[in-house]
């Protein structure tokens, strides 16, 4: 499975949140590299943690951004956010129980969720940042 690229496009003109997202892209990218790994490994299991841990922290950050800009469309956005903290943190920490590696669904998952939701939620959120 390829690894995610960072490219130019996906920037939302917020230093914060871009050098967040990249840091996500990053943990997930060192999950493809390492998807031969025990997911019982300190290494593996702290990674998944870490991706749900720092995936919430990056949402309040989002979400506080939001509201200090008067973003008209928070409550959807936060719905979005919502939906990955039910279905992503979920699957997260599930994935213990009935496999030996990171399973392909959960890469595929955690690649796409988070690439169509900063190039169709997150990307709306630009015009805020190039006004100020
Ligand atoms: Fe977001």
């Amino acid at each position: 499975m390829n690894q995610i690229e960072w490219k130019e496009e996906y920037s939302v003109g917020h230093n914060v949140i871009d050098a967040q997202h990249k840091r996500i892209i990053r943990m997930i990218n060192e999950l493809i590299a390492n998807q031969e790994v025990s997911i019982h490994s300190e290494f593996i299991s702290d990674l998944l943690n870490d991706i749900v841990k720092y995936g919430m922290e990056h949402f309040m950050v989002e979400e506080m951004l939001m509201k200090e800009y008067e973003y008209p469309f928070l409550d959807e956005h936060h719905k979005e956010h919502l939906q990955f903290k039910l279905n992503g943190a979920v699957m997260c920490k599930k994935v213990f129980d009935n496999n030996e590696t990171v399973p392909r669904e959960l890469l595929e998952y955690l690649k796409k969720w988070w690439l169509d939701h900063i190039l169709k939620e997150d990307l709306k959120l630009k015009y805020l940042f190039e006004k100020k």
